[in-house]
C-alpha cells in the first residue's frame, strides 16, 4: 500500500498547482474535480487532470484524482475523463453505501481488463464524511478495492449541522468511528484538513492528535502543510527505539513463560507488542527503517 501520510489536494483545473505539487516531496497528490473546483470549471478540470496524467512524471508521488460524489450526476464523466490515463487511484467523496463503491469498482475493473493493466492495480480511497456514510461504515469499509478511508471534517459538520471549533470536539465521535472501521478492515485512515493553512502550530497540534487517535495520515491543501504533516505521521526516533525494545524483550519474556513483565517500571503485555509493531510498520512505510 502506498504511504499516504499527507494527501495534498489542488483544484484539477489549476495546472500551476499540479506542477508545483511535483516539487514538494509529498506522498500523495490528489487532483480534484469536486468541491475545490467551481461548477463552471468541471470540464476544464477533467481535461487538465487528463493532460497531467498523460504528460507529467509524478516520480514517487502517488497520483490520485478525486471525482464528484456518486449520485451528483457528474461522477461518470469525471471518472471516464481520467481513467484511461491510468491514475494510481480514484478518490470518491461523500461515500454512503457499498453499492456506490461497487459502481466505481465495475468501471475500473473494465478499464483494467480493456487496457491489460493488472487487476485491482487502480486503488480506491473514499471519503466518509456524511451522517449516512458514518452509519454505513461497516459495509463501506469492507470493499476489497479500498486502500484507505478519508474523514472530511467540514462535510461531516455540514451534514449534521455541527458548529466547527478549533479543538474539533464536535467531530470526535465520527472521527473515531472512521479510524475504527479502517483498522477493522486493514485500511489507512486519513484525517481532517486544517483549513487555517497559515497557522502551522495549530496544524502540528491537530496532526499529532490525529496520529494519537490512530490516523495514519492527513489531508492537506497547501505546500506549507507538507513537512509538518509528514513528520507528525512518521514515528520519531524515540518511538521507534522504544518499539524495537518492546519487540525484543517481549520475545525473550515469552520464552521464559511470562506474558506480562516490567520495562522501565511499566507493565508490558500483548497490546503493547501489537502497538509497537504498528509503529515499526509505519516507520518502515515512511522509509525510516
Ligand atoms: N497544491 C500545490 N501548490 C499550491 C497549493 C496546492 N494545494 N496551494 C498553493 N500552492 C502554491 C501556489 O500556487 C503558490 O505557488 P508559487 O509560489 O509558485 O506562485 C504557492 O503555493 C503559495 O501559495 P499561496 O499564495 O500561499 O496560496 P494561494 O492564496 O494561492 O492559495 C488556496 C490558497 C487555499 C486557495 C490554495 O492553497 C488551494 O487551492 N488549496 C487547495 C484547495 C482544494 O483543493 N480544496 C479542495 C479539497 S479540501
Ligand atoms: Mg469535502
Amino acid at each position: 500500500m502506498h504511504s499516504r501520510r499527507a494527501l495534498l489536494y489542488m483544484p484539477g483545473d489549476d495546472w500551476k498547482k499540479i506542477t508545483k505539487a511535483l516539487t514538494l516531496g509529498v506522498d500523495c497528490i490528489c487532483m480534484d474535480m469536486e468541491d475545490g473546483v467551481a461548477v463552471n470549471k468541471k470540464a476544464e478540470a477533467r481535461a487538465t487532470i487528463a493532460k497531467a496524467l498523460r504528460e507529467l512524471d509524478f516520480g514517487k508521488n502517488e497520483k490520485l484524482a478525486r471525482i464528484n460524489a456518486v449520485g451528483s450526476g457528474m461522477e461518470k464523466e469525471d471518472i471516464e475523463a481520467v481513467l484511461p490515463y491510468r491514475p494510481d487511484g480514484i478518490v470518491i467523496p461523500k461515500m454512503e453505501s457499498l453499492e456506490q463503491i461497487q459502481w466505481a469498482h465495475e468501471i475500473i475493473e473494465a478499464a483494467e481488463l480493456k487496457n491489460g493493466w493488472p487487476m485491482n492495480s487502480i486503488r480506491v480511497v473514499v471519503g466518509v464524511e456524511t451522517a449516512k456514510g458514518i452509519l454505513n461504515l461497516k459495509e463501506i469499509a469492507s470493499h476489497p478495492r479500498l486502500d484507505a478511508l478519508i474523514f472530511g471534517g467540514e462535510d461531516f459538520a455540514a451534514s449534521v449541522g455541527a458548529t466547527r471549533t478549533r479543538d474539533a470536539v464536535e467531530l470526535l465521535y465520527a472521527r473515531q468511528a472512521v479510524v475504527t472501521a479502517a483498522a477493522a478492515f486493514g485500511l489507512q485512515a486519513i484525517d481532517i484538513v486544517t483549513i487555517d493553512f497559515k497557522d502551522i502550530e495549530a496544524l502540528r497540534k491537530e496532526s499529532e492528535f490525529g496520529a494519537q487517535l490512530g490516523y495514519t495520515g492527513k489531508q492537506i491543501i497547501h505546500p506549507a502543510q507538507v513537512e509538518p504533516v509528514q513528520a507528525a505521521f512518521t514515528p520519531n526516533n524515540e518511538a521507534i527505539a522504544h518499539a524495537k525494545r518492546i519487540v525484543e524483550t517481549f520475545e525473550a519474556r515469552q520464552k521464559e513463560g511470562k506474558g506480562a513483565y516490567a520495562l522501565d517500571g511499566k507493565m508490558i503485555d500483548m497490546p503493547f507488542l501489537k502497538n509497537a509493531q504498528k509503529v515499526l510498520d509505519r516507520a518502515k512505510a515512511a522509509g525510516k527503517i
